[in-house]
């Protein structure tokens, strides 16, 4: 039987997140934080706070991916599935709130494309909620789910966000 060790962990005054420390099977660790971790230090922006963030997305879709991936029975996973499910959505509106909240403190000229962006993501992983919600919550899914994550974040991330990293570092020269 699969155990999940998670970590109470409070963001805000209404956000508490479960942290995945790692996944123990019958007694033994099959995986522990940091084997497996997608997030590089050439992802920073050079803004302490988002960076911050942007960690925390890249470390739970590490543990996503890990837990997807893993040779175990997909009845096993699924409570871990769902939880990091839950923990995304609600994660990435706070960071991209915070994001754009920052962009707007510093008057960031590219804000509105941004916000968009932001937007058009929001929307595409709150369609994959819709579907596991009808109780299409079939590994074929998640793991296009799991993907598709992977891939927005690491363009968005590595690209469009780096500008915001270059804005500041311009003004500030
Ligand atoms: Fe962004």
């Amino acid at each position: 039987m699969l155990k999940i060790i998670f970590k109470r962990r409070l963001f805000s005054k209404n956000m508490l997140f479960y942290d995945i420390l790692g996944v123990k099977k019958q007694g033994e660790n099959i995986w522990k934080e940091g084997i497996f971790m997608m997030w590089k230090e050439k992802y920073k922006i050079g803004v302490e706070r988002i960076d911050e963030q942007h960690k925390e997305l890249f470390k739970r879709l590490s543990n996503f991916i890990q837990i997807v991936q893993d040779d175990i029975p997909w009845k096993e996973k699924l409570d871990s599935v769902k939880e990091t499910m839950a923990f995304m959505q609600q994660y990435v509106e706070y960071h991209f709130d915070d994001e754009e909240k920052y962009q707007k403190e510093i008057n960031y000229p590219d804000i509105e494309l941004h916000k968009e962006i932001h937007a058009k993501f929001k929307q595409e992983i709150y369609d994959y909620v819709q579907i596991f919600e009808q109780g299409e919550f079939t590994e074929e899914k998640v793991q296009e789910f799991s993907a598709k994550l992977m891939t927005w974040l690491i363009m968005h991330v590595g690209k469009m966000d780096q500008k915001i990293g270059e804005y500041v570092r311009e003004k500030g020269e």
